[in-house]
Parts: structure tokens; C-alpha cells; sequence
């Protein structure tokens, strides 16, 4: 740990004087500064005496020295917040110990010892939701990254790796069910009303996988069988107390877990490696979920879903998260992190994994056109702000904001290169090498890319900047044509990012193909591999200048800068045979479009050609009897707002939302009566999972949407028609959106009658805040003043704190109130949250740190409101290293 350039008390180091009056800030760490820990843990054994109120922790540590590190007269032990009760070595109290500012660092004299340490926690009070904490009355653990540190003093780091007992005792009637990891080795009753079960973990893992769960729990059963004849009892444990509503909600998730099971196993020969695997769903829960060792604790939202309650969204995500975490148990648990700088290596590969089960579960071209929606809407504005960082960073202050889009994302698509560039078979090999040469073992990315080269045969040399440098890679496409040859001249360029000004070019994997004018066919897709700065390719046999289709599949996470003619772009919009290039050519029509209309401006003449083009595209779309709905849907859907933005290098954030909805009417005035007629035929198909009705529901709520823009009475009534008669939360959340951007009477009685309905439903009131935020009502804003102030909000839970402040920051038009009100919000709100939930709070930040690519005047009045935040006393680390980020 680097404490160097932490600025010292007033009292301290007369070098630091210029820093002496200012509040210590917290260290920044370095991935350089790397050394693996003195001590080795072959075997932990925790005791827990379990209240809601006070929770009394034994921990027992079997340590021994590390040959592979350099030998210590002590071992520092991490805590957060912790006072030790009794600290034992060896069987005997002891005082030889002092604390390091939170942690605990005790003296030691042999090369092998006991350590054994007692300390009271109070879960009720711990409001982080980070270490042991109670939602509902049940206790539940959340120990990544660094939360296992707030339960007992440990080496609290993703190297140490130790075996785990765990043993529990608590009140039968509060916690009729104990869990932990491994599995059950026994369990008892007291007699006294209290009763205990005891765990045993037979793999070794580090700190941050510990889990366990207290509480009144109720479970959905099944089994598995693995390929080698191995029986899995598999549970998903939800609370009993909501009239057992939520068991009835778990079908869903328990089928996805043995799909996900099944499909490891045939797709990358991974079989589970314990008798037991449960599931526990908890309402108060900081991300989406965790792959604690056999046991996951996951937020509700991601378990629970019906017909009624759950749209076709949400039981995508069900099926996509309970598949990541399963398939942690080998990317991430078998062979763990060396340290969090290496974190990629373990989300990107899942997050990869993930991607491809549920393209095949739902569907490749869909899935694709989502997953790179997700990662141009939230990673590349990531990567191209002021909390840009590379895919395996090299500094932070704290872990827990390094959990994004660019470790994720970003970090699935940097492999899913390797795998497009050396095919589906070899890089499973590549993965076979991986697997076996490093399980047990906590790994590095290098690591990765080294099993890669020798078991996939690819020479990663200079693709390892994909690792290094952060910015989205530009490529400019320059398509020129003489006698029978095409040329394509590619140029690429990677943008300075803070810390990082000067950059190499990178690998950059193409897939392309060549339309042939005359017969609308292309002779065969290719692979080409930029590498250089600029670089040219020749093509032959071409009468014409061939229609240049490009980074097919998005088969490179670059932004493509493209001259290409609005014909040629209604040509691929119509006929591309690569779904995710059709897509991208009717969003690319609109872009350029939308972005020389808010930018520049276009005289009437000229906008007027531009929504012809659009026009016809769209026209095609709606008309193509072989298209299936649901690209029909995604063909159909206008880029979003904080996309287009971030095409400008500074952006009007009025004026382009003018604009889209100005296109929007005027498609919607358009094509009012085939919009009208579309969305009866897709109504009459009934509901069910399948893909045709899927598809059905997603282009019956696109076609409101411009139908809405277009005739707001007229979609009025359709809208609130398609609400009563809905028989799932899809098409009822769907009119209720569109009902919500407008002003009609409908949009009040509709918001009632949701609110009534589904009353108690915690995750569908998130629902009903979370579109009343986003939706594109001017008073959108008032709308959430307000809403902070109803019974059913609370700041304390995330997922109530999400629906209503992250949809407001996500909803451009109103975040962006001209006169700063929306930044206030924001601000308010992060001061309010810090000290209560600091994790969740930092992540608003972001949405302010923007303010380099807005407009000067809401510039500053963002850059203003970061500045409150930081003069603010006691700021967490999390939000501090945000605030100070986003504006240096
Ligand atoms: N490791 C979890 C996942 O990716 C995410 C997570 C991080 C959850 C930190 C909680 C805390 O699935
Ligand atoms: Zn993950």
C-alpha cells in the first residue's frame, strides 16, 4: 500500500506542509506495488454466535510462513470499524498486538501458530450493506471486494486462500435456516431455543467468497445431475414471510440455474464441484448479485420473476445473472483474482461466458444488438470521461468503483476478440489450458493471455494494450474504387485519457463484407486485423464501388467513423445479411442524422431529405414479412439520448432531445396507420416465453412509443387499452410508459390503478418510481421531488434508491434542466446517501462527472455541484476518489 502521497495530520511531516491543513485523504493503491502476503492460512474456522442486534464472531486462523515471501516479524491482520474483544495466540491471551489504523497488526515469533480473535458486530446498525448485515430480519453476508474485513480481523486480500469451517448458533424461531458454504457437516439443537449447524468448505478460497445466512427462510428444490454422474441438490431460498409470494416467483431462476449448469458443461467442459448449491434472494443488496461458494446471495431482483410481475427484460436478466454466478464457481472461485487490479480476469471472462449462454438461450443477433446497446450507452461515455481507466487498472483508492462497465464489459468484448480472431474451437482450448493450469490458484490477466497463446495458438504480443490502454478506438474508413479494385483504407486512432496521453495503436479485429452493387450479394464475410496506425486493403473484381458493410457482430469495440452515402446505409438497413450491421446501419442513418441536425443545424430542405431517408429505411422495416419481430423491435428503436451525446464533443443536451423527438413525431404522424395496424396484429398473439410472442410484445410497445410522439390522443387511448387488458407486467409496464411521457387523464388513473395493484410488491413499486423518473414528461423533475417524499420511499435500500434517482440521472432531458435543478438532485442526494451506503452513493457521481461534454453554462453548473460535494466533511473513500476524479 502506497501511503507516500498521503498527505499527513497537521502535527506530522513538515514536507507535506502545504497539505498539512487539509483533511487526510485516503491512499491510492498501486497494481505495481504487488507482493503476495507473508503468511500462508491453510485452514480458518469461524464461530458465529448470530443476533440481529449483536453478533459475536470467533475467528480461528492456522497460519503458517510463506516460503514465497519475505519473512515478517508480525502479521497485519485488515478490519473496518472493528474493536478486537480478545486476541489469543498459540491457546494464550495476549496484548502483544496494536492497531494500524483499522487494522490489526500482531507480533509473532515462530514459523507456524494459532490465532484465534473475538469481535462483536452489530449487523442491525450496518447500513453499508457491506459484511454481515440484516434485510428483513434475516442476516446475510456481502464480503466482496473488501467487506469481509468489517466481520473479523483477516488478511482480507483475494491471495490468501484458506479452507473454511463455519459454525452458527442463533435463535431457532428468527433463524430457522443457517447457511454458509460447502456443505452441511452438522447441526444441533441446544435446547434453550437456540440451535446451531456447522459448515465445511472442502475448496479453498479467498475471504471475499465467505458467505453465510441466517433466517426465515423458505426454498425451491431440484437437482442436478453433473456429466459424471455426481447429484446436486440445488435450493433457492427466498423469505418466508411475504405469504409466500416470492416461492412462487423462483421457477424461473431454478430453471435457468440447470440450463446454465448443462450448458458450462457441454460449452466449456465445467462441472460443479460440490454436493449442495444454494440460492438466497435478499431485498437489500448493493449490485446484482454474488457468487459466494455455493452459496450466491442475490438481490431479489434477479431471482424473482412471473408472467405477472416480471417483464421479458427482467427475465432475461434473471436468466443472464443467475448464469454468471454460476459459472463463477470456475471463472472466478476455482481460479480467483491475485489482487483486485486483476479483477477483469475474472468479470470480463464471466461476463463473456454469460453473453454467450443467453445468445444461446434467446438468440444470437438479439442478444448481440443489446449487449453492444448496453456498451456504447454506459462504457463508452465511461471511456471516454474523466473516470476512464483500462480494463486492468493501475491505481485506485477504492476497489468498489472499479466495479464497472469497463472491467465488465469492456473486459468481455477484449476476449471475445481473442475468440473471434482464433474461432470458437480453438479458443476452447485456450480456456481448457486455462482452466487446468491455473485451478487452485489465484491468477493474473497476464496469466489469461499467456494460457490463451499456448492453447489457442495466437501471438497476443500487442494485443495485450487492450489491457493497458484505456479510450475507445477510433477507426476512420476511407473506401476508394479504380479499374476492379476496391481499396479500403483504415485508420485508426486511440484517444488520451486521464494519466494515459500518449497511446499505441492496437489489434483491432474487423469483420467485414463487400456488397456488389448490381447483384445486392457479397462474395463472403472476411476477417481483417488492423494493427497498425493506417493501413490498406485491397479488394478485386469489383465493376462498381462495392457497399462496404464493417465491423459485422461488432466484432471490435470501436466507433467506426464511416463516409458512406444515406443510400448505402438504406441498402443495409434493408439487406445486410449480418443482423447486428443491418442494425447498425439503420442507427448510423439516424445518428448522422439527429447529430448535423442538433449540431450545425440543418435548414428545412436539408432535414427534410435526411427524414426521407430515415423514413424509407423505417418503411422497410415495418413492411419486411421476413424480419421476426423481435429485430423488428430493435431495428425499429431510435439510438438513445446519452449516445447521441456522446457523438458531439460538446453537447446540447436540449437540442438534441428536440431533434429525436422531432424525428419521433414526425415518423410516428408518418406512419400512423400502419403503426395502428402493427400493433393490432402483434396484440393478437397470446402470451408465452416463446420468441414469437417476445418479439410480439416488444414491437407492440416500440409502436406506441411513435405513435405516442406522433398522435398523443390517439396513443392515449390505445396505451391505456393495452394497460387494462394486459395479462403481463410486459405489456402493462409498456403502456404505462408511454402513458407516463404524457399529459392525458389517462397517465394519472393509470399510475394509480399500478400503484394499487401491486401494492407490497417491492420490486414492482420500483417499478412505478423508476418510470415515473425516466420518463419524458416535461415535468419529470417536479415529478421526482415529489416522489422522494412518498411513503414507500426509502433511502436505505438500493434498489428503491436506484429506481428512483438512477432512472432521473439516466433520463437526459430532465437531468439536464437548464437551470441546474437536476444536478442539485443528484448532489443532494449523493451527500445524503455517503454517509449511510457510501458504495451506492459514488456511483451517481459519474452522471455529474460529465460536464466537459455538456454545453459550457450546464458545465459549470455540474462542475459547481462536484464542488459542494467535495468541500462536504467526512466524505466516504468511495465517493471522494469519484468527486476528486471527476473533476482533476
Ligand atoms: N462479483 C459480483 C458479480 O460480478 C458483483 C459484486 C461485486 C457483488 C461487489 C457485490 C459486491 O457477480
Ligand atoms: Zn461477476
Amino acid at each position: 500500500m502506497d501511503i507516500a502521497r498521503t498527505p499527513t495530520t497537521p502535527d506530522g511531516n513538515p514536507e507535506m506542509a502545504d497539505a498539512a491543513f487539509e483533511p487526510a485523504q485516503p491512499p491510492v493503491i498501486h497494481r505495481k506495488d504487488y507482493a503476495p502476503f507473508p503468511w500462508l492460512l491453510p485452514a480458518t474456522h469461524l464461530e458465529f454466535a448470530l443476533g440481529v442486534e449483536h453478533t459475536r464472531v470467533v475467528s480461528t486462523l492456522q497460519i503458517e510462513r510463506n516460503p514465497a515471501a519475505a519473512a515478517s516479524a508480525h502479521i497485519l491482520l485488515n478490519g473496518d470499524g472493528l474493536t478486537a474483544v480478545s486476541v489469543r495466540v498459540d491457546g494464550q491471551e495476549t496484548s502483544d498486538w496494536e492497531m494500524e489504523g483499522d487494522n490489526l497488526r500482531l507480533n509473532l515469533s515462530g514459523d507456524a501458530h494459532e490465532i484465534s480473535i473475538t469481535t462483536e458486530i452489530e449487523p442491525s446498525a450496518n447500513t453499508q450493506l457491506m459484511g454481515l448485515y440484516a434485510s428483513n430480519g434475516m442476516l446475510c453476508t456481502q464480503c466482496e471486494a473488501e467487506g469481509f474485513r468489517r466481520i473479523t480481523f483477516f488478511p482480507d486480500r483475494p491471495d490468501v486462500l484458506s479452507t473454511y469451517t463455519v459454525k452458527m448458533t442463533g435463535p431457532k424461531a428468527d433463524f430457522p435456516v443457517l447457511l454458509s458454504n460447502g456443505n452441511k457437516a452438522a447441526e444441533g439443537d441446544n435446547g434453550d431455543g437456540t440451535h446451531w449447524a456447522e459448515w465445511h468448505d472442502p475448496w479453498p478460497k479467498p475471504s471475499y467468497l465467505f458467505a453465510l445466512v441466517a433466517g426465515d427462510l423458505v426454498a425451491n428444490t431440484d437437482s442436478f445431475t453433473t456429466v459424471s454422474g455426481r447429484e446436486v441438490d440445488l435450493a433457492i431460498y427466498v423469505r418466508a414471510q411475504n405469504d409466500g409470494g416470492d416461492l412462487d416467483r423462483t421457477g424461473h431462476a431454478m430453471r435457468s440455474l440447470v440450463k446454465s449448469m448443462k450448458w458450462d458443461e457441454e460449452v466449456f467442459g465445467r462441472e460443479y464441484d460440490l454436493d449442495v448449491f444454494n440460492i438466497v434472494a435478499v431485498s437489500d443488496f448493493n449490485m446484482g448479485a454474488m457468487e459466494n461458494k455455493g452459496l450466491n446471495v442475490f438481490n431479489t431482483k434477479y431471482v424473482l420473476a412471473d408472467p405477472e410481475t416480471a417483464t421479458d427484460g427482467d427475465f432475461d436478466g434473471v436468466e443472464g445473472v443467475i448464469a454468471h454466478e454460476y459459472f463463477h464457481n470456475w471463472s472466478g472461485n476455482r481460479i480467483t483474482c491475485q489482487d483486485w487490479f486483476q479483477l477483469s480476469l475474472k468479470e470480463g471472462f464471466t461476463v463473456l461466458r454469460d453473453q454467450l449462454f443467453s445468445q444461446d438461450m434467446q438468440g444470437e443477433a438479439v442478444k448481440r444488438i443489446e449487449d453492444v446497446r448496453i456498451l456504447r450507452s454506459v462504457q463508452f461515455p465511461e471511456d471516454s470521461g474523466p473516470l476512464a481507466h483500462p480494463i486492468r487498472p493501475d491505481s485506485f483508492r477504492e476497489i468498489s468503483n472499479f466495479y464497472t462497465a469497463t472491467v465488465y464489459n469492456k473486459g468481455a468484448e477484449v476476449i471475445r476478440m481473442m475468440r473471434t480472431m482464433c474461432g470458437p474451437e480453438a479458443f476452447r482450448k485456450g480456456t481448457d489450458l486455462y482452466f487446468d493450469r491455473h485451478d487452485g490458484e489465484a491468477a493474473t490477466c497476464e496469466d489469461f493471455i499467456t494460457a490463451m497463446e499456448d492453447g489457442a495458438g495466437l501471438d497476443l504480443t500487442q494485443f495485450r494494450l487492450w489491457y493497458s490502454q484505456a479510450g475507445t478506438p477510433k477507426v476512420a474508413v476511407d473506401l476508394t474504387h479504380a479499374g476492379d479494385t476496391a481499396t479500403l483504407t483504415l485508420r485508426q486512432t486511440v484517444p488520451a485519457t486521464a494519466d494515459q496521453p500518449g497511446k499505441k495503436p492496437m489489434p483491432i479485429p474487423l469483420k467485414i463484407a463487400m456488397f456488389d452493387r448490381v447483384s445486392g450479394q457479397h462474395s463472403g464475410e472476411q476477417l481483417i486485423v488492423l494493427k497498425t496506425d493506417e493501413q490498406s486493403f485491397n479488394f478485386e473484381g469489383f465493376a462498381e464501388k462495392p457497399i462496404l458493410s464493417i465491423n459485422r457482430g461488432f466484432s471490435a469495440p470501436v466507433t467506426i467513423e464511416r463516409d458512406i452515402a444515406d443510400e448505402d446505409l438504406v441498402f443495409l438497413a434493408a439487406r445486410d445479411d449480418d443482423p447486428f450491421a443491418r442494425y447498425e446501419a439503420m442507427q448510423d442513418l439516424v445518428v448522422g442524422h439527429l447529430t448535423a441536425a442538433s449540431g450545425n443545424g440543418l435548414d428545412d430542405s436539408a432535414r427534410g431529405t435526411g427524414r426521407l431517408a430515415i423514413a424509407q429505411a423505417f418503411e422497410a422495416v415495418l413492411s419486411d414479412d421476413m424480419l421476426d419481430d423481435s429485430m423488428r423491435g430493435e431495428l425499429m428503436m431510435l439510438p438513445g439520448l446519452t449516445f447521441l451525446m456522446e457523438q458531439q464533443l460538446v453537447a446540447d443536451p436540449s437540442r438534441i432531445h428536440e431533434e429525436r423527438e422531432g424525428l419521433k413525431a414526425w415518423l410516428g404522424a408518418r406512419f400512423e396507420d400502419t403503426l395502428v395496424t402493427l400493433h393490432q396484429r402483434v396484440s393478437a398473439v397470446p402470451y408465452d416465453q416463446e420468441a414469437t410472442s417476445r418479439g410480439a410484445r416488444k414491437v407492440k410497445t416500440q409502436a406506441l412509443v411513435y405513435l405516442a410522439a406522433g398522435n398523443s390522443e390517439r396513443a392515449s387511448q390505445i396505451a391505456a387499452a393495452q394497460y387494462h387488458a394486459a395479462d403481463n407486467m410486459t405489456d402493462r409496464q409498456g403502456a404505462l410508459m408511454v402513458l407516463t411521457g404524457l399529459g392525458t387523464a389517462a397517465r394519472t388513473d393509470t399510475l394509480i390503478d399500478f400503484h394499487r395493484r401491486y401494492a407490497g410488491n417491492e420490486l414492482v413499486v420500483d417499478k412505478w418510481f423508476a418510470l415515473q423518473a425516466s420518463s419524458l414528461h416535461p415535468n419529470a423533475i417536479e415529478h421526482v421531488k415529489a416522489l422522494a417524499q412518498h411513503k414507500d420511499f426509502t433511502i436505505r435500500n438500493p434498489n428503491r434508491v436506484r429506481s428512483l434517482y438512477m432512472a432521473f440521472a439516466g433520463n437526459p432531458h430532465a437531468f439536464h434542466a437548464v437551470d441546474g435543478e437536476g444536478y442539485r438532485l443528484i448532489a443532494d442526494l449523493i451527500l445524503e446517501l455517503d454517509p449511510i451506503n457510501p458504495q451506492t452513493a459514488a456511483r451517481f457521481v459519474s452522471p455529474l462527472g460529465r460536464w466537459r461534454r455538456i454545453e459550457p453554462g450546464r458545465a459549470d453548473l455540474m462542475r459547481a455541484e462536484l464542488e459542494r460535494i467535495k468541500a462536504a466533511e467526512n466524505l466516504s473513500r468511495d465517493t471522494f476518489e469519484q468527486v476528486t476524479r471527476s473533476l482533476g
